[in-house]
């Protein structure tokens, strides 16, 4: 049931910024977009370069590219978010998995069909907490080449982690409305000039409201096309384990008919077998999941009813 939403291309080169460039996830565990591939260069030798030295350097750094002693890297796997998914995608939060093994926590739920990996980052001031960065992600990359990493933003400047966390391997980038210039914050940045920084970067664009903040300024960055997910938190964000909050289901109901087809609406909080419907009903076809995922015995079970809840 989780691989229905993920499809097998193959690599595809070119300069195109569309949104399947910016989620192109390459399998040897690097993540680049199309515009960032660049063909490999051979040395170049000159008439005055030209000495034995040179020359046998030129044919021990061509040689591996004539013969390689490693297999090519496997064909990339592509989770494409910018369709709707034929089922809601389950995004597994590892914010409650057991840190000291998160590795293998990472597989088991990719294995047992979770369509996403969750990553939550606090930076202890836009919540209390304080969680993970750039090198949790890149070490996930490295482990789970072929998962698709949407990263949760609870901070106060998500603009200074665009270029590293990109590097690092995230795919989605997500970032709370609170803390821009149009939530609130005059003094910050747009939530436009932000979200066209991160899709600069080969990233898809994500924006996050708290359960009190209305939906009204996420309008016109839907209507200009500008996000590739909306995410509504259904709990006060922080922590994992929380209660559901139904107040959000309608803002979530009115971001579904105002969003384009081509943008994700993604579910944070109190996700679980008892509340799920809701949220599918209203329109979330993403959801997350943490301790009613980490915490169960049947983690499958878990996923494949999330999977099969419908609106
Ligand atoms: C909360 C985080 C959530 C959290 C969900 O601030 O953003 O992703 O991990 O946890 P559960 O599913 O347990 O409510
Ligand atoms: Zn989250």
């Amino acid at each position: 049931m989780g691989n229905t939403a993920v499809s097998r291309r193959p690599p595809v080169f070119g300069c195109r910024t569309d949104a399947y460039s910016r989620a192109r996830l390459v399998a040897d565990g690097s993540y680049t977009s199309r515009r960032q591939a660049t063909p490999p260069t051979l040395p170049t030798l000159t008439k005055t370069s030209i000495t034995p030295v040179s020359i046998a350097y030129a044919i021990a750094s061509i040689i591996p590219r004539i013969f390689p002693t490693t297999a090519p890297p496997k064909e990339p796997l592509v989770l494409d978010l910018t369709q709707p998914p034929s089922h809601p995608l389950v995004a597994a939060s590892i914010l409650s998995a057991d840190f000291g093994t998160m590795a293998d926590e990472c597989r088991d739920v990719l294995d047992k069909g979770a369509d996403l990996l969750h990553i939550d980052v606090m930076d202890g001031h836009f919540v209390g907490n304080l969680t993970m960065g750039q090198d949790m992600i890149a070490g996930i990359r490295r482990h789970c080449p072929d998962a698709c990493l949407d990263v949760h933003l609870m901070v106060e400047r998500p603009e200074d982690y665009i270029g590293s966390f990109a590097k690092a391997g995230a795919n989605v980038f997500s970032f709370h409305l609170e803390v821009c210039h149009d939530g609130g914050r005059t003094t910050r940045p747009t939530a436009e000039s932000i979200a066209k920084q991160v899709r600069d970067s080969g990233m898809l664009a994500g924006m996050v409201i708290n359960p009190p903040t209305r939906p009204d300024a996420l309008g016109p960055l839907l209507d200009a096309g500008l996000l590739d997910l909306a995410l509504v938190m259904s709990v006060n964000p922080g922590r994992s384990g929380q209660s559901f909050m139904p107040e959000v289901l309608e803002k979530t109901r009115w971001l579904r008919d105002r969003a384009p087809a081509s943008t994700r609406v993604e579910m944070d909080g109190g996700v679980n077998l008892n509340t799920v419907d809701q949220a599918v009903a209203a329109g979330a076809d993403v959801l997350v999941t943490a301790s009613a995922l980490f915490g169960s015995d049947d983690r499958r079970a878990v996923i494949e009813a999330m999977q099969n809840a419908r609106r």
